[in-house]
């Protein structure tokens, strides 16, 4: 961009759009909707709604209060819910052997939700971490995260989740080339309509702390088998962005239909990298990290909760993306006045 001469300044006053609110919505660049946003939940085997201690107006929410959230998004214009799973901590084992459990929690979420609100899109976390004893995305052996093993329990995990009407499958795992063995057992299933949004770019982050209390996963490192403290061996290195160009274009050429970056505050840079790169509809995962920071800082008085969720929300709509992945996405559609 090439500024004006300076002899233009005393004319050139940016302020004058701004000085109303009508004049502001008419130069507005972006905006935010309730259609933008994918609404992430936290279902559990249990009745009724427990709170998340580390993330002040989050609730996990029995099968029977998902299938009421799910009207509840319909209503509020809301698109799409992601759901993920508290599991009895009893019933896991070293391989996360229920996450292919046709009736699991999922399975019966996604039926009672399919049920209440056809309209509504429902989106499946594949993943084993709910399910393992260690809390790793895999299964090990001998203290490593094993790529292709842990594809093969993939595989029968998105397959359990297609059959009971999941419409958007999102690998969450990393593992290398599970993209597109997924979409081939799909295929070969005669699920040729599901999606897959497959965590494209996921970083080993310090903002999914929450997320693991949300959903019960003890601490990584601990417990009976021998396992690493961290996923550094399979999320990548919040230091990179070339690579995250690598992840996205492996799995759009697996059969990926919409790509994530994950988490997305702190990614901007690489979401935007995305965008331009491969004009793919782009999603941000704002992470249970993000949420619970924006929402201890207003308890606190220390920043006005409403606002900053929007100009949260706003930054990645300003940054390319096709929409968010929030545990904020009902208080927002209803701030944006669905
Ligand atoms: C793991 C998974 C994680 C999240 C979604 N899927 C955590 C992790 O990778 O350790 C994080 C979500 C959040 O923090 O809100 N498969």
């Amino acid at each position: 961009m090439t500024l004006p001469p300076l002899a233009a300044y005393p004319a050139l006053r940016l302020r004058r759009p701004r000085q109303a609110d009508w004049s502001r919505r008419l130069v507005r660049e972006s905006v935010v909707t309730p259609a933008d946003l994918i609404w992430s939940m936290v279902v559990h085997e249990g009745e009724g709604r427990i709170p998340v201690a580390s993330m002040p107006g989050i609730e996990r929410l029995s099968v029977q209060e998902a299938a009421k959230a799910a009207v509840q998004a319909r209503e509020l214009g809301i698109p799409a819910i992601a759901i993920f799973p508290h599991i009895d901590g009893a019933t896991k084992d070293a391989d996360g052997s229920r996450a292919a459990d046709p009736d699991g929690v999922i399975s019966r979420a996604v039926r009672a939700m399919k049920d209440a609100a056809p309209e509504v899109g429902i989106m499946c976390d594949v993943a084993l971490d709910p399910f393992t004893t260690h809390g790793h995305d895999g299964v090990l052996e001998r203290g490593r995260v094993v790529n292709d093993a842990t594809i093969e329990r993939l595989v029968e995990q998105a397959l359990v989740q297609a059959r009971a009407g999941c419409d958007i499958l999102a690998p969450s795992d990393m593992m290398d080339g599970r993209v597109g063995i997924i979409r081939e057992a799909l295929e070969s299933d005669g699920f040729q309509d599901v999606m897959i949004m497959s965590y494209a770019a996921k970083y080993a982050s310090a903002f999914y702390g929450p997320y693991r209390d949300a959903i019960g996963s003890g601490k990584l490192g601990s417990g009976e088998v021998d396992n690493p403290g961290d996923k550094k061996t399979y999320q990548q290195d919040p230091a990179n962005t070339d690579e995250a160009l690598r992840e996205v274009a492996l799995d759009i050429a697996e059969g990926a239909d919409l790509v994530m970056v994950k988490p997305g505050m702190p990614y901007l840079d690489v979401i935007q990298r995305v965008v331009e790169t491969f004009s793919m509809p782009t999603f941000a995962f704002q992470v249970s990290g993000e949420y619970a920071m924006i929402m201890a800082a207003a308890q606190n008085g220390w920043i006005d909760e409403e606002r900053a969720i929007l100009e949260s929300l706003g930054a990645f709509k300003r940054a390319g993306c096709a929409g968010v992945i929030s545990y904020f996405a009902p208080r927002a559609a209803k701030l944006l006045g669905a």
